[in-house]
């Protein structure tokens, strides 16, 4: 397939302008010399702006000449409205840092990248109708991405190594073969970007199975396989569909996410050595997934569905990768470093220290509001005759509550829920009655309405969207209904909860020890520096640190501390907020050491 495979670049165009990363026959050119791809995944969306640079250089010293990244999409745009290209979102910043650290770079623009983030990037007003068709030759999902790539691509396109820049390859899509098979969507995805001016090598990453790879590429582009373990298969696979070409493992998954309430996943470092050297072996090109770990901050995690079982991911995103979440050099690190040192020269410069780490010490909460009482200073209700689910409401995460009035007086009936995004919280004038989870659909809960009416509330607490997989259209809140023996009931006041600004919320110093509840502490802090919050004795919420939401905890573990990165913390007072769903434990620990199980 030759030149060719470099999309708008001929091999004439090649010869005279040999800029950019082209192929001839098995291998990768850069700029006309042999070029082996040592490439590792560090998303910028998952790290502090103010750690990229330092990832960036332990990433160099780890010997890989490359930085690959996705871009979220819902990272830049989770309201329909203007994208955000500013401090943390400023993604060209990223790449211009990984030039000046030495490294060039690989973007992943999906619009759909899996990447265990809600919703696999997408924003969430995409879902405004439910059902609306995704990652397919939609007109309207198209229009949508056409307007984003409008946003975003030109950014990228000094920055290309076809113009002097970094960046040497982008993807089309992701995964697509395991997804779907409409090349027609592939193709206006790649004529988007095309349109857009990206004139560098464009490729189509897959699962290494035949029917993946034919499903989910593109005959003009660059096949690539993703997979862990032993590369043998693997590129064996590759080979048959795509007979010449540079073998390429786009993912190599060097660790694996955890779920909530699964054991931790870990791999062996010297295993991974063993088949990172196979590969280089063969001559092929590696990118580590991941080389550097992350966070799910905030709401951002996503989850999956095996079957109609739902499995929401952490707020962890350590990934067991080589460079932790918190910037510590593992085992992994050095084994694979030594590989690594067999082809290429490591930069000549010492290997960075651990950043540095707050003292152990325990914070005891001092106020607290409990949530349902704070209703009216977080949001405004309005009315629908059914439940409708938040997107339809434009709000792209956080929780979300229901309340009606059920006229009574009416002997007992079993209350149900059907389309619950992903727990409900039930209250029956304003005593808690109960909890309706996704994973139990065909829990009920006994309601009576002894008097002329009673207060039934809905409180729904979501868990992040699917990420992966077919059933890839996961509203939150309810989008179907709630029912009294089999009637529905009407007539709706529903909020909406970002919980994007908690300033309005009034504390007291009133112990409050069932949930849902926000607490609040106050804790001096000499020296900012890296952190690790432990929630003994809570079970299940959110935590927000001077007014940045870090992300969930929740005592079905395996993680036990959320990483609190030093550029969060101020030298002096801080503020941890913590919403707890079901009980208050008596303080928050700051730890040195991560755990997450
Ligand atoms: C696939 C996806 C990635 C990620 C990994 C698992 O390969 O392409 O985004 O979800 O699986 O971590």
């Amino acid at each position: 397939m030759g030149v060719a495979m470099g999309g708008s670049r001929t091999a004439l165009a090649q010869a005279e302008d040999p800029r950019g990363l082209t192929i001839r026959g098995n291998e990768f050119l850069l700029d006309g010399k042999p070029f082996r791809i040592l490439a590792g995944a560090f998303h910028y969306f998952r790290t502090h702006p103010k750690d990229w640079r330092d990832r960036l250089t332990r990433m160099r010293a780890m010997g890989l000449n490359t930085v690959e990244t996705y871009v979220a999409w819902n990272f830049h745009q989770p309201y329909e409205r203007k994208a955000d290209f500013t401090g943390w979102r400023d993604v060209a910043a990223f790449v211009r840092l990984a030039d000046e650290v030495g490294l060039k770079v690989i973007v992943r623009p999906g619009p759909y990248i899996c990447a265990e983030w809600d919703f696999g990037g997408l924003p969430a007003w995409l879902l405004k109708d439910k059902d609306a068709p995704l990652r397919r030759s939609d007109p309207a999902f198209e229009r949508a991405v056409d307007a984003w790539f409008a946003e975003l691509l030109p950014r990228f396109v000094d920055l290309q190594a076809t113009r002097g820049g970094p960046i040497i390859a982008m993807q089309v899509e992701n995964e697509y073969g395991s997804y779907g098979d409409d090349h027609a969507y592939l193709e206006h995805l790649r004529d988007s970007m095309r349109a857009q001016g990206i004139d560098s090598l464009l490729f189509c990453s897959n699962g290494a199975s035949q029917d993946a790879l034919k499903a989910g590429s593109l005959p003009d582009l660059l096949s690539t396989v993703n997979f862990a373990g032993d590369p043998t298969g693997p590129f064996a696979e590759l080979r048959a569909f795509q007979p010449e070409g540079p073998l390429f493992c786009t993912e190599f998954w060097d660790g694996w996410f955890d779920h909530w309430g699964e054991p931790h996943h870990t791999t062996d470092p010297a295993q991974t050595a063993t088949d990172v050297a196979k590969m280089l072996e063969a001559g092929a090109s590696i990118n580590f997934y991941m080389a550097v770990g992350g966070t799910n901050f905030g709401w951002s995690a996503g989850a999956n569905l095996t079957g109609s079982a739902y499995q929401p991911t952490i707020t962890s995103y350590d990934y067991d990768a080589p460079i932790s979440e918190s910037g510590e050099l593992t085992e992994k690190f050095h084994k694979v470093r030594e590989v690594l040192a067999e082809y290429t020269t490591l930069p000549n410069t010492p290997l960075p220290a651990t950043p540095p780490r707050l003292p152990a010490q325990r914070v005891a909460v001092q106020e607290s509001a409990p949530f349902m009482g704070a209703l009216d200073a977080l949001s405004t209700p309005v009315r629908r005759t059914t439940p409708v689910h938040m997107e339809a409401l434009g709000q792209p995460h956080g929780l979300i509550h229901y309340r009606t009035r059920v006229r009574g007086p009416q002997e007992t009936k079993r209350l149900r829920l059907t389309g619950l995004g992903d727990r409900a919280l039930v209250f029956s004038d304003g005593k808690r009655i109960g909890t309706f989870d996704r994973n139990q659909p065909d829990y009920s809960v006994d309601f009576t309405v002894p008097g002329a009416s009673s207060t039934l509330d809905l409180l729904v607490d979501p868990t992040g969207r699917v990420n992966f997989g077919h059933e890839f259209n996961d509203p939150k809140g309810i989008s179907g209904a709630v029912l009294l023996n089999d009637e529905e009931v009407h007539d709706w006041e529903i909020r909406r909860l970002p919980l994007d600004n908690l300033s309005a919320l009034k504390f007291t110093s009133e112990h409050t020890p069932t949930g849902p509840a926000f607490h609040r502490a106050r804790v001096h802090i000499a020296t900012p520096a890296d952190g690790f919050l432990a929630f003994p004795g809570w079970d299940k919420g959110m935590v927000w640190l001077n007014g940045f939401a870090l992300g969930r905890y929740w005592s079905l573990g395996p993680q036990i501390t959320l990483y609190a990165p030093r550029h969060l913390w101020r030298k002096g007072r801080n503020e941890l907020i913590v919403l707890e769903m079901e009980r208050t434990g008596s303080d928050i620990e700051i730890r040195s050491t991560p755990d997450i199980g």
